[in-house]
Formats: structure tokens, sequence, C-alpha cells
């Protein structure tokens, strides 16, 4: 008898279920009125008085081990999430809808112009945002202690005055000639820094794209047709354009250039305070002393430049009136562009 008590300990201790018939089947074996452990406590009547005391707390013990172990599995199988889902999983439902994502409006903008210059024959380059004094003010004409510096607020780099954000792209257009010999025609958008407070109308890191085209006898005349061909291919053929004479160290003539106000077509408005006209761009003749100081002969080579930034272009194309939202990432702003090209 002492040998069977210990033989279903071992069957107790031993018994794996995963599934609800094998838990059954302990529970048959081991619990039930005709289980193995009923069968010990029958034989039990039939013993001398003097074996029962002994036998009945093992008997006891058995009987215990049996419940707790049944317990132990149910457990054990209510955890498992196969069998326990499998109980639930209604393979009928519909599935989860899956909602598809959509390209950011200033990345369907970047495409957009990129595949406009890409037709007429300008290729893409790329340069560091962190750059240093001579790439993105010196070699772009930037006198030493210069006013205009200031007036991009550079971010610079801790205990480094000569390492900072690019506070414009012109700085690839530095190391595109210093690398390269002409005929070179580029585009090179990317991001830049500048320390301003953010607003609806400001940002410390915005988005430009960088125009360079240098080659012999480059005249102002191409810079007005290519941005002309830009501007209708990516507003429309009435837009309305013009180029206002201005200021920048790295060309001469320096134009910035405006579009009729795309929200009031030319009425006036908020976003063109009441002028018709709103400015998308910098730009101009590059300078010869840009030319030599990237190691191209100015008097053998012109070139024209521009630069304009991406969120104003999305700005205008989308009526996006709040420059923080591109950076929110709020789905409600992001997913309008779902179908936008
Ligand atoms: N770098 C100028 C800015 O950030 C924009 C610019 C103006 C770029 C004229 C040019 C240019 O290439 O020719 O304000």
């Amino acid at each position: 008898m002492i040998e069977k008590v210990k033989d279903i300990l071992n069957d107790i201790a031993g018994f794996k279920a995963s599934t609800q018939q094998e838990l059954e089947e302990f529970r048959l074996k081991f619990i039930s009125k005709k289980s193995v452990v009923s069968d010990l406590f029958n034989e039990l009547k039939n013993i001398p008085n003097e074996q029962k005391r002994e036998l009945g707390p093992k008997l006891n013990a058995v009987k215990q081990a049996a419940q707790d172990k049944f317990k132990a599995l149910i457990d054990g199988l209510n955890d498992t999430p196969s069998s326990s889902s499998s109980d639930q999983l209604d393979l009928t439902l519909p599935p989860a809808e899956s909602e598809p994502g959509s390209a950011h409006p200033l990345s369907i903008v970047r495409a957009k112009i990129i595949e406009i210059f890409e037709r007429i024959g300008f290729n893409v380059s790329d340069g560091p945002e962190i750059d240093d004094d001579f790439h993105n003010f010196t070699a772009l004409n930037f006198p030493e202690n210069h006013p205009a510096r200031e007036m991009q607020d550079t971010f610079f780099i801790e205990r480094n005055p000569d390492i900072l954000l690019r506070t414009h792209t012109s700085n690839v257009q530095v190391r595109l000639m210093k690398n390269n010999n002409p005929p070179l025609r580029s585009i090179m958008p990317g991001r830049v820094f500048r320390n301003e407070a953010i607003s609806a109308r400001a940002h410390c890191v915005f988005h430009q794209v960088e125009g360079l085209y240098v080659d012999e006898n480059v005249s102002f005349a191409d810079l007005k047709q290519t941005v002309y061909h830009f501007v209708k291919e990516m507003f429309g053929k009435d837009t309305q354009l013009r180029f206002r004479p201005s200021y920048f160290p790295f060309t001469e003539p320096s134009a910035e250039i405006d579009i009729s106000c795309q929200i009031c077509k030319g009425d006036g408005c908020q976003l063109c305070k009441y002028t018709g006209w709103v400015e998308i761009a910098g730009s101009g003749m590059v300078d010869p002393n840009v030319l030599s100081n990237c190691g191209i002969d100015p008097e053998k080579y012109t070139g024209f430049a521009f630069g304009m930034g991406i969120e104003r272009i999305t700005q205008l194309k989308y009526r996006v009136n709040d420059l923080r939202l591109y950076t929110e990432n709020d789905v409600r702003f992001l997913k309008q562009f779902r179908t936008a090209q």
C-alpha cells in the first residue's frame, strides 16, 4: 500500500496538461469518485486498525496533493495564450482596419520640387548640417564682423565658435563648387537652423532648397527662365512672378522672388499683407568672389543661385498657416495629406 501511495504521488507530480482534455483526464484519474485516490480510501476500510493510523494521514496527503495539482493545472492552462484565446478566437470576424500612413507635407513638396528641377537637368546634392564658419559664411563672401552674419541668428557649437549649425543650405553650394568642375547644375534640399523663438511664423528648424547653375555664359535671363518654369509647374500657369532687387553677400546682382498670392489670387489678404504678392525665394548671380573662393575662374564662368523655403512653398500650396504644425506630429494634421501629391 505504501508503494502504491508513492507511485500515485509521483504520477500526480509528473502530470502535465496543455489542453482541457488532459485536465479532465487528470480529474477523472486523481479527483473523481472513481479515481485511484478514492480507491485507496476504499482499500483503507479493509486494513487492520493499527496500520490505519499510519496510513490515514498519508492518504489525506495524497488527496491534498491531487487537489493542489489540479488547481495548478487550471491556472497553467489559463495563462497559456494559445489555449485560452483559442476558446475565444472567432475566425469569422472581419480584421481590424489598418489605416494607411501618409507622407509628411514637407516631404511631398520637397519631392515635387526635386521632380520639377530634375526634369530640366538639375541633379540633387547634399551637405552637412553641422558645418564650419568658412562654408556657411566666409566662402560666401560674408566679411568678418559683417552684420549680415548676425541677421542669421546662428547656433554655435559650444566652446568652438568656428563650428555651427548651418543657417542656410548655401553651404552646400560651396562644397559643390570646391569639389567639382563646371558645368554644375544642382539643387540642394536640407534642414537649416536659426536661433529663433518658435511661433506660428518662425521656427528654429526649417527646410530650404538651394539651387546653383555654373557654366560659361550663364545669365540673369537663365535664372529668370528657370524660376519661371518652376513657379508655373508648382503653382499653375496663371501664377504671376516678379523679381525685386535685394542684397545677399554671395550674389551680385541679387533679387528676391515674389509670386502672386495663392490665397487671395492677388486681391489682398492677411498672408500677403494686402500686397497681392508673397516672397518665395532669394536669388542672384553668384558673386565673382564666391566663385574664386571655391576655386572657379570668375573670368571664364558665371552662375546663378537661389534659395527657397520649403515650409513657405508648402504653406502656399496647402494653406498651412502655422509653422508649428509641421513638427507636432498631430495625426489629424498629417492625415489630411493622404491623397496629396
Ligand atoms: N541663403 C539665403 C537665406 O537663407 C537664401 C538665398 C538667397 C540663397 C540668394 C541663394 C541666393 O542661393 O542666391 O536667406
